[in-house]
């Protein structure tokens, strides 16, 4: 597995963002008063996070000891082990306690629509602990669909009886009756200050060290985008020998650049 798998966050918590972050916060207070039902969009650049924080939703939402956490998944159950097993991005997955993905990009716009239809009616494996009981569609990449595609989807997304979590890069790529119909958690990137502080959390957890100023040199150049910064840090951590020092960040950062 590599490193981008190994580290990609299982809870709201480890989202790089941090709890504090606003869209991650009212995410974290919707699943607390299971107040989440109507479509939720989540945006952020590619690699920032978007398809990691609508699973931790969806495992939540799916959880069967919701009570363990106020709005954690608990990682244990057998819906959250279903959810974390999905790793490799595949067009489809559907788990029979009411998960299911989607990735729009890959699929024909018709078996979006069959897919949504037929998750939404199809029984679900209860649990009286359950706090939600929803079943729950991500659709990926959304904005891949053309927006005369989107605006059919909306007439769908209205009579849908699950749970729809929408992820898309660019909200440029999106029909406004869609946003507006959408819950919008627009997730960004984490700050400079973050990305240092997990670059040698995880060089350190890989059992290395890491220089202060290698970190920050390094996410700087990534442009903050976790995704970029992790694939650069496991290169950097393999030339230096476990370490992260300015010599090591800068031939990972050369090998990036090509
Ligand atoms: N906010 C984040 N906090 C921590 N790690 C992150 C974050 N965002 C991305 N990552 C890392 O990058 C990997 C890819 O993240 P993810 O697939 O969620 O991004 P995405 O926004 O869906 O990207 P894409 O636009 O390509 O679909 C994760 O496995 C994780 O290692
Ligand atoms: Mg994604
Ligand atoms: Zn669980």
């Amino acid at each position: 597995m590599g490193l981008s798998e190994k580290y990609r966050p299982k809870q709201l918590s480890d989202l790089w963002q941090g709890l504090d972050h606003l869209a991650i916060r009212v995410v974290a207070g919707e699943l607390q008063n299971n107040k989440l039902s109507g479509p939720t969009l989540f945006t952020a650049p590619y690699g920032g996070g978007k398809t990691t924080i609508a699973r931790i939703t969806a495992m939540r939402t799916t959880c069967l000891q919701p009570g363990n956490h106020p709005f954690e998944p608990c990682l244990s159950c057998k819906a959250c082990r279903s959810i974390l097993g999905v790793i490799a991005s595949r067009p489809y997955f559907a788990d029979p306690y009411g998960y299911s993905e989607i990735d729009c990009a890959k699929v024909s716009f018709d078996e979006v629509c069959r897919w949504v239809l037929s998750e939404a009616a199809s029984p679900r494996m209860w649990s009286e602990d359950s706090a939600f009981n929803l079943n729950v569609v991500i659709l990926d990449e959304f904005g891949r669909l053309t927006i005369p595609q989107q605006k059919k989807f909306l007439k769908l997304l209205e009579v849908s009886r699950c749970l729809c979590i929408l992820c898309c890069a660019d909200e440029d790529d999106l029909d406004p009756a869609i946003r507006q119909r959408c819950s919008i958690r627009p997730l960004g990137l984490p700050s400079a200050e973050l990305c240092v502080k997990h670059v040698c959390d995880m060089a350190v957890a890989e059992g290395g060290t890491a220089n202060q100023d290698a970190a920050r040199w390094l996410s700087q150049r990534c442009g903050n985008n976790p995704r970029e910064i992790i694939k650069v840090l496991g290169d950097a951590l393999t030339l230096g020998a476990g370490n992260l020092d300015l010599t090591s960040a800068e031939s990972a950062l050369k090998l990036r650049s090509g």
